[in-house]
């Protein structure tokens, strides 16, 4: 069957890795979280004390950063690797979100991690999310997803989700940091964060996971 490329972008926390990851298990495809891959190398400036605005000290430590995913069949699911180290709960922290917007303003930075995005997208089959890959990372993607939802109910989400990692953070903290990123993502010179044309636009806010999968898979199914 013909394999094709699967673009969710959208702001934070509004469901794109849980349904990405559902909508890639049920087509069989591998499932790219390009944010873990931002957030890899935000861990690598922050634990080297590279500056971010020294564009030679960039360009060495992009030298030395190598991201992977591997799969973890304990947890089924994919986990980020730096340099070999295991860094999938290290990199969803706090101290890491606080900074990772500022990181991924850096242009060096963008054309090392877009080049392996599309280096691991090239056979297709593939389920991306992020906030350029409809736009940057592969424009000719076959379907586009746009998703949104109100900045409560995102916050609300992410703290669950903190929690589960044994996270505990107030719900304001969250909100400042969700909509700290929201807006230098969106404004950024280098692909910013904004709906493609031919994005199809998902509100989730009222939506369950199982609805926000269903929309995706149906306008897959009329791709294929
Ligand atoms: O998806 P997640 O919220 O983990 O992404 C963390 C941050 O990584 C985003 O706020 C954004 O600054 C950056 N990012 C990006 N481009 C992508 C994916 C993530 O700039 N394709």
């Amino acid at each position: 069957m013909k394999k094709i490329v699967i673009a969710l972008d959208g702001y934070s926390s509004c469901g794109k890795s849980t349904t990405a990851k559902l909508v890639a298990a049920e087509l069989g495809y591998a499932y790219i979280d390009t944010g873990a891959m931002y957030r890899a190398v935000t861990l690598y400036f922050l634990e080297h004390h590279i500056s971010f605005t020294n564009p030679k000290e960039i360009k060495d430590a992009l030298d030395h950063i190598e991201v992977e995913f591997h799969y973890n069949s304990k947890t089924k699911r994919n986990e980020v690797y730096l340099n070999g180290l295991n860094v999938e709960d290290e990199i969803r922290k706090m101290y890491v979100s606080d900074q990772v917007s500022e990181v991924s303003i850096i242009a060096e930075v963008r054309h090392a991690m877009v080049a392996q995005q599309q280096k691991m997208g090239k056979k297709r089959g593939v389920v991306m999310d992020g906030r350029d890959i409809g736009t940057a990372v592969f424009p000719d993607a076959e379907v586009k997803i746009f998703m949104t939802a109100d900045v409560d109910t995102r916050t609300k989400r992410r703290q669950v989700e903190l929690l589960e990692k044994k996270q505990l953070v107030n719900l304001d903290e969250i909100r400042e940091n969700l909509l700290k990123r929201d807006l230098i993502d969106s404004t950024r010179t280098e692909s910013p964060l904004r709906r493609a044309e031919d994005a199809h636009l998902l509100d989730t806010t009222h939506m369950t996971i199982d609805e926000q999968v269903e929309f995706v898979l149906e306008r897959v199914t009329s791709q294929l």
